[in-house]
């Protein structure tokens, strides 16, 4: 089967070229299958979640031009159905003969399409930044979503009266503790459990009291990244993200800001040229065409302290960044309270 790189599917014609050829080969894939395990193989390299060719186009879609999505999306699911059903023919096809069907009281009767789970958009961000980083070397840590004061705030240099502690913007839990406002806590966490050198990047999800508007959700997924390593510099964690945003965003433009986080010294803002707007101006990117997407900075040396690494031998960077943002970026979706709202209408036709 030739294996077309996803650089092939950058202009529209290539992408239903391309597309439309994915059905034929399906057919021949499933049709030259003579056994269930046969059949399973060539499932999963059409149609896999992680390696499927339909992926790639699923990956190339969210990287067109945005007046070209709309027409390749509809060529995408197009495919989809019918790669997927050609698949359940073939299935029904090799299923051993005992196996017979159940006697139904009218066999006239229309078939009931089986729906199938998608995973969630931002889910599919989140696996793709964990997979670009493993590249890089990293590996993957959690922490818990209930914290303590210590280790959501003083650990990581806040000082007692920073507003960020105010009942406005945390969500405090009766009886002692909170839930973290953002998955930096686990950067204590892991510095504690294991000495460096490391390099680990952490999903989860963070809470806020914050108003659900078009970019803004009170409860949201974020990955958090820490190196730590002696001889570490602010070089490497802009070659670092840079780099990632290459692979992830493909061509746009990314820029760092100077920022300020009590943990990170010196700190910045990384961001992304709006995917949705194309960096006009809009709701997503409020009118500035341009999405925070991480922020960073070098690894204050009070929080290796903290954690009982000697900050006069190693360095480190860290980011934190908003897969749900990237998610709109992506798909080219105009509110975030679209992702979150749980709708399947909307969510399973971009899900895989
Ligand atoms: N924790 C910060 C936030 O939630 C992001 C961040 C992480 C910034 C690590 C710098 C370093 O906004």
């Amino acid at each position: 089967m030739a294996d077309a790189p996803p650089e092939d599917l950058t202009t529209l014609e290539r992408f239903l070229t391309l597309s439309g050829h994915l059905s034929v080969e399906a057919d021949r894939a499933f049709g030259a299958a003579s056994t269930p395990a046969e059949l399973e193989t060539a499932r999963i390299a059409l149609l896999g979640d992680q390696r499927g060719r339909l992926r790639d186009f699923q990956v190339a879609l969210g990287r067109l031009p945005k007046e070209d999505r709309a027409a390749a999306g509809r060529q995408f699911n197009l495919v989809k159905t019918t790669v997927t059903s050609r698949y359940e023919q073939r299935r029904a096809e090799l299923a051993p003969a005992g196996a017979a069907t159940p006697a139904i009281a009218d066999p006239t009767m229309p078939g009931r399409g089986r729906w199938r789970g998608a995973k969630h958009p931002v889910t599919l961000v989140i696996e793709e930044i964990e997979s670009i980083f493993r590249e890089l070397g990293f590996t993957v840590a959690r922490g818990p979503e209930a914290e303590t004061e210590w280790y959501n705030f003083t650990a990581l240099n806040f000082p007692p009266n920073h507003p960020a502690l105010d009942a406005h913007d945390t969500l405090f839990l009766e009886g002692g503790g909170l839930l973290r406002t953002h998955t930096s806590p686990v950067q204590i966490r892991t510095l504690q459990r294991h000495p460096p050198p490391i390099r680990v990047i952490i999903p989860g999800m963070a809470y806020r009291r914050d108003f659900f508007d078009a970019s803004h959700a009170p409860a949201f997924q974020q990955v958090e990244g820490l190196c730590v390593d002696e001889g570490v510099s602010f070089v490497d964690l802009k070659a670092t993200l840079t780099r990632f945003g290459q692979r992830f965003l493909g061509a746009s433009r990314t820029r760092f800001r100077p920022s300020f986080f009590p943990f990170t010294e010196p700190s910045a803002e990384m961001d992304v040229a709006c995917g949705v707007c194309g960096g006009v101006g809009c709701s997503v990117c409020k009118g500035t065409g341009w999405i925070e997407f991480a922020g960073c900075g070098m690894v204050h040396p009070a929080v290796l302290e903290a954690s009982g690494v000697d900050s006069e031998r190693f360095s480190g960077w860290a980011f934190g960044m908003g897969p749900g943002r990237l998610a709109l970026s992506r798909y080219g979706i105009p509110d975030i309270r679209l992702l979150y709202d749980g709708d399947v209408r909307f969510l399973e036709q971009i899900g895989s």
